[in-house]
This record gives structure tokens, C-alpha cells and sequence, in this order.
């Protein structure tokens, strides 16, 4: 035999020196929850080890962050629930709650990279991600002049970079011209571009109480069957002034964050999302499944194609990579 592949899984050392694909650290983004209130450090129920946050509370868990060096979150906010209504007014309060939780870790930790989800279903009073017609379909081009509001009111806060989900049609736009007229031209948008009508997300809705009313998300978010329609998705939101793409969910969407990665040179993240996360980590908890499922589960995202992965595995990973 002249040809011996396993000559080169023959130690760790040379295992690690012909290693392909390589998770680190700084790929990651991590999602937090911040709630009203104070002293609140809860445990979300639907999402093992993740935490409902008070503003008071944030700082230690940012440090911790910082010590295991995660440099990016992702940032969630819910309101009280009398704070909603049907244009999701709160979501561009300049005193809102993600507006204090980014002042709050910009003032704790000035170089952590603030990313805010820019979205309406978390304020509106109907749960939609937009503004709804009569008839209650979500009403696209009036939803835009919202979302450049809420991204605004955001970056005007503090963030570094913003990441809409709404799925409404010509919303990066919107945005890049939102924040050029006031200024913020240096700001970068990281589209929700490939997001698709999943039931991977029903853990988040119980966490952030944003499960639509009536009715699903089936007419803004994509049919889990298409993939063409992930390139044309792509394609506009890089003619419309997108900084990095995104897919989400990763784990049952590793094909289309292939097709994505094959076909466009920005960036590209990917959103594993929180019933990918409940999934596993309740094997791992319960001992059905090593904890090095973790590990593997995010490289195959890695390793499909995302140069950046949003995870709830953000501080496991971490720990693991640091052993
Ligand atoms: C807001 C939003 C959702 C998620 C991220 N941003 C929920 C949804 O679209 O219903 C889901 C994230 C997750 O499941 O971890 N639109």
C-alpha cells in the first residue's frame, strides 16, 4: 500500500497539524436576554444554562464573557408587556430596554462588539414582525420606515453593528440609509438574509415572549424547502449595502450555507439556533450524549461553509476550546 491515511491521525500533534477547519473563539457571537426589572438572573426554561438578564445584572455576566474571550453578543430585549403595542414603539424608545442594556455594556466593557437584533416581534402587541394591514398581513413598506427607527435608535445607543430578522423585502436598504443620514455610514449591517419558517425557533419565542398572536411567519420568513430563493435573498441584500449574510437555522441548513458560502464572498454567518441548542443540550445534560456533540455539531456549521457562528454554545465552546 502506497496511499496510508492514517499516518496522519497517527498523534494528536499531527491530528492538529492536518486539521481542515479550525472553531475558534473569536467566531462567535453570543445571544443575551434582557429583561425589565432588577436582580434578575433566571434561568430560561426552554433554554438550559441561558439566562433571563436584568440591566443590574448584566455587567457580570459581560465580565465573564470577557474572561473566557467572547468578544460579541447578539442582544434581545423584552419589554413589559404593557409596553407593546401595534407599531412596536418601544423598539425605537430611545430609553428602552435595549437601548439601557447597550449603554450599560458599552459602559462596563467598552470593546465588547455589540450586535443588536433589529426586529418588531418582540414590542408589537400582536407578536408580528411588522406592521399588520386590516386584513393582518404584515404590510411590507410601511414596516421598513419602523425597522430603520428601531436600527437607528440602536446605533445611536451604542452599537457597533446592527442585524435585522424581520424578513421584510428591500430592509437593508432602508437601514443603509437610514444610519448614512444620520451619520453612522461606518456602521455595519449583518442581514438576516436566509431565514427561513422554522420551527427550530419555539424555544426563543418562549423566551422572549415574541410568538406571533395568530397565525405563523410563513408570508416574510422562507419555505424550509427552497435554496434558489437563498441566493436571491443574498444577492439583494448585498445590492442593497449588506456588510455579512447570514442563514438561519444552521443545523438542518448546512447545505444552503454551503450554497451561500460557494456563491458570495461577504462574510457569512449562521444562526444555530435555540431548538438546535435545547435539543442537544438536554442530551447532554441527561447524559445521552458526550459533551463533545457540542463541539461537533458546531464545527459541521463551521465547516459548511459560516465564518461566523451565533451560538447559546458560545461559553461551553469556549471552555472546551481554552482545555
Ligand atoms: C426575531 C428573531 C427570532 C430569532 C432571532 N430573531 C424569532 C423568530 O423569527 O420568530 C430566533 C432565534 C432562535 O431561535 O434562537 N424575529
Amino acid at each position: 500500500m502506497l496511499r496510508r491515511p492514517r499516518r496522519l491521525r497517527a498523534n494528536k500533534a499531527i491530528r492538529n497539524l492536518v486539521r481542515e477547519t479550525k472553531l475558534n473563539v473569536e467566531d462567535l457571537i453570543y445571544p443575551l436576554f434582557v429583561v425589565e426589572g432588577e436582580g434578575i438572573k433566571s434561568e430560561i426554561s426552554s433554554l438550559p444554562d441561558v439566562y433571563h438578564f436584568s440591566i443590574d445584572k448584566l455587567a457580570e455576566e459581560i465580565e465573564e464573557l470577557k474572561e473566557l474571550g467572547i468578544e460579541h453578543v447578539i442582544l434581545f430585549g423584552i419589554p413589559h408587556d404593557h409596553e407593546k403595542d401595534a407599531c412596536g414603539s418601544e423598539g425605537y424608545n430611545d430609553n428602552g430596554i435595549i437601548q439601557r442594556a447597550i449603554r450599560k455594556i458599552k459602559e462596563v466593557d467598552s470593546e465588547m462588539n455589540v450586535i443588536t437584533d433589529v426586529c418588531m416581534c418582540e414590542y408589537t402587541s400582536h407578536g408580528h414582525c411588522g406592521i399588520l394591514t386590516e386584513g393582518g398581513y404584515v404590510d411590507n413598506d410601511q414596516t421598513l420606515e419602523y425597522l430603520a427607527k428601531i436600527a437607528v435608535s440602536h446605533v445611536k445607543a451604542g452599537a457597533d453593528m446592527v442585524a435585522p430578522s424581520d424578513m421584510m423585502d428591500g430592509r437593508i436598504q432602508a437601514i443603509r440609509e437610514a444610519l448614512d443620514k444620520e451619520g453612522f455610514e461606518h456602521i455595519a449591517i449583518m442581514s438576516y438574509s436566509v431565514k427561513y419558517a422554522s420551527t427550530f425557533y419555539g424555544p426563543f419565542r418562549e423566551a422572549a415572549n415574541s410568538a406571533p398572536a395568530f397565525g405563523d411567519r410563513k408570508t416574510y420568513q422562507m419555505d424550509p424547502a427552497n435554496t434558489n430563493e437563498a441566493i436571491i435573498e443574498s444577492e439583494l441584500d448585498v445590492l442593497e449595502g449588506a456588510d455579512i449574510l447570514m442563514v438561519k437555522p444552521a443545523l438542518s441548513y448546512l447545505d444552503v450555507i454551503r450554497r451561500v458560502k460557494d456563491n458570495f464572498d461577504l462574510p457569512l454567518a449562521a444562526y444555530n439556533v435555540s431548538g438546535e441548542y435545547a435539543m442537544l443540550k438536554s442530551a447532554v445534560k441527561n447524559g445521552i450524549l458526550a459533551e463533545g456533540a457540542i463541539y461537533e455539531s458546531v464545527m459541521s456549521i463551521k465547516r459548511a461553509g459560516a465564518d461566523i457562528i451565533i451560538t447559546y454554545f458560545a461559553k461551553d465552546l469556549a471552555k472546551m476550546l481554552k482545555k
